[in-house]
């Protein structure tokens, strides 16, 4: 089978015949998806290291190509790994795959899984966002942003989306953000606006601590990454002053320390999804021998980059 290879950490990857995986149920990718952690992986600089020679690729939606495991040949299925989806192939645990509901598109399943599951995490587990409340997204047309600012929605939240271009901005108003702000001057334009009940920020760098201080009393300010490559410390006065609880969110943590709750989530974002409540933005799809030019992709992505990787499966 073909698949992505990455031989040395952060040096140029290359497709290629390899042998397909073994073990767990048997997935013939028709989609991978670009997550951020996948580009981390790549260099070597993520929190858990991969072995080269390895397959990066953490997310993808196909078919099961055997029957075993509670699943059956032909059926649709998404789901997560830590890495292996950048190929036609992938085997993964029964845990980590689920099946795609009928009236969604293969695509959209590829792009569901890890970005909006962030999002619903760090808003109900952990923010426990109430109807009415005011909700700010940093980086908010990325993939975990513009997830945060549909599920916030979806939740009844008044809707605050900041991004750093015009472009981006639209597509948040689009999806029905009652808020667009730039970065520049975000301390007030949020105490201007009432103050935030709860930060969800995937972006770090200078304008948490800029958030944090447009926050209300009592509000919930929820750390899930750092996309800007800088990890900020904030002063804890804020947090006295303000009465302001500060949260993380990491799915690795979450899974060793409190299964049971994450899969409720789970099963309350997947009845979402099921629903067709939920529709993950794509902005672009590459065929698999581009996969430089999907990860090349970055910053300017709005939503989700991904790779085509079979047709027709
Ligand atoms: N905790 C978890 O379990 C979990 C799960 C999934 C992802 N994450 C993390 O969440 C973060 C965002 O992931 P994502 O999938 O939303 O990524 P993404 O689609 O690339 O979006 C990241 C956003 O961050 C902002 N940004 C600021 N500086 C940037 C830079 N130097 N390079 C790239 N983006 C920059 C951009 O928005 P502006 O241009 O508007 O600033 C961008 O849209 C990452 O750190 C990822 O590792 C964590």
């Amino acid at each position: 089978m073909r698949a992505v290879r990455c031989h040395t950490l952060g040096g140029p990857l290359v497709v290629e015949e390899v042998p397909e995986p073994r073990g767990g149920v048997p997935v013939d990718v028709r989609f991978a998806a670009v997550n951020f952690a996948d580009v981390l992986v790549i260099q070597g600089a993520y929190q858990v290291k991969a072995e080269v020679p390895f397959t990066p690729g953490s997310e993808f939606a196909g078919v099961v190509a055997r029957d075993g495991h509670g699943f059956g040949a032909g059926d649709r299925v998404f789901g997560s790994a830590f890495t292996g989806a950048y190929a036609e192939r992938v085997a993964v645990p029964a845990a980590g795959l689920h099946r795609i509901p009928a009236a969604v598109p293969m695509e959209r399943a590829a792009a569901f899984g890890v970005s909006h599951a962030t999002a619903f995490n760090a808003l109900r587990l952990v923010a426990d966002v109430q109807e009415g409340e005011r909700v700010t997204v940093l980086g908010a047309a990325g993939a975990v942003g513009l997830a945060a600012v549909e599920l916030a929605l979806l939740m009844g939240a008044e809707v605050i989306a900041v991004a750093s271009s015009e472009e981006k901005r639209a597509a948040c108003a689009e999806l029905g953000a009652h808020t667009v702000l730039p970065y520049e001057n975000l301390k007030r334009a949020l105490r201007e606006a009432g103050g935030a009940d709860v930060v969800v920020d995937p972006v770090g760098g200078p304008h948490s601590e800029q958030a944090l201080r447009g926050m209300r009393w009592g509000g919930r300010f929820v750390s899930v990454g750092f996309a800007s490559g800088e990890i900020p410390a904030v002063p804890l006065n804020l947090a006295m002053l303000k009465g302001v609880t500060i949260h993380g969110f990491d799915f690795g943590g979450w899974a060793r320390h409190d299964r049971e709750k994450l899969a409720a989530a789970r099963t309350e974002l997947h009845r979402l999804f099921a629903e067709g409540a939920v529709h993950p933005r794509i902005h672009a799809v590459h065929p698999l021998d581009e996969v430089d030019a999907a990860l090349r992709v970055g910053r300017d992505a709005i939503g989700k980059v991904l790779l085509e990787v079979a047709r027709g499966v």
